[in-house]
């Protein structure tokens, strides 16, 4: 699937040797996500990628610079339910460089589509760190709505914070595209 900026590809073995660890162990970028707390190994990065690359009912991406080709952080759809016809999305761009530039914001778009017009999903869900507040206005402005906040569910940095929850309708997804 390819953006203005950005191409989204399936996340291969090899590209565990590129950048994508050390993003992990980066914790500007990991502050907010569930991941990252512990150090990420060679090893444990491999597993990791193992345990979701095999599971069907998880899609994952890499989040790929259009014009040089490097890869720039991931997005994930899964676990999707096929009854409910559901699935969380997940995004990490990796490559601080390029944040605010509209990589995830493109990134998001495009796997909107592909959930709705591909998989035939009825609802996308997430979680953020109420406090997180690039990643709340950025799902927002894509027609995310917050359904409901978990009161102090996530500890960072000595502190109990709300999460959001978060989730958009196909119906209204395709509504604002109308
Ligand atoms: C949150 C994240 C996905 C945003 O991706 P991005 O490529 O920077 O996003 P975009 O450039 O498409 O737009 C993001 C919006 O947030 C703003 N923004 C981006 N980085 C910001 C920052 N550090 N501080 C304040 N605002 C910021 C942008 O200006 C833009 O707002 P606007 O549309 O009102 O102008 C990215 O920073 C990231 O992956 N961070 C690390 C992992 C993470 O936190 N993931 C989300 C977990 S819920």
């Amino acid at each position: 699937m390819s953006g203005e900026r950005i191409i989204l590809r399936p996340l291969t073995v090899r590209d565990l040797d590129g950048p994508y660890r050390d993003w992990l162990n980066d914790y500007e970028v990991t502050r907010f996500l569930e991941t990252g707390s512990f150090p990420t190994t060679p090893e444990s990065l491999r597993r990791y990628y193992e345990q979701v690359a095999a599971n069907p009912d998880n899609v994952l991406l890499a989040i790929t610079d259009r014009r040089s080709g490097a890869h720039v952080g991931n997005i994930k759809l899964g676990p999707i339910h096929p009854i409910h016809r559901r699935a969380d999305m997940g995004i990490m761009v990796g490559d601080k460089r390029v944040w605010g530039l509209g990589y995830g914001g493109e990134a998001i778009a495009l796997i909107l589509d592909y959930a709705f017009r591909r998989l035939n999903l009825h609802k996308i869900t997430l979680g953020v760190h109420a406090d997180h507040a690039a990643a709340v206005r950025l799902y927002q402005r894509l027609g995310f709505v917050i359904e409901g906040t978990l009161k102090e569910q996530l500890f960072r940095d000595g502190v109990f914070h709300d999460k959001y929850v978060m989730g958009i309708l196909r119906a209204d997804w395709e509504r604002r595209r109308a």
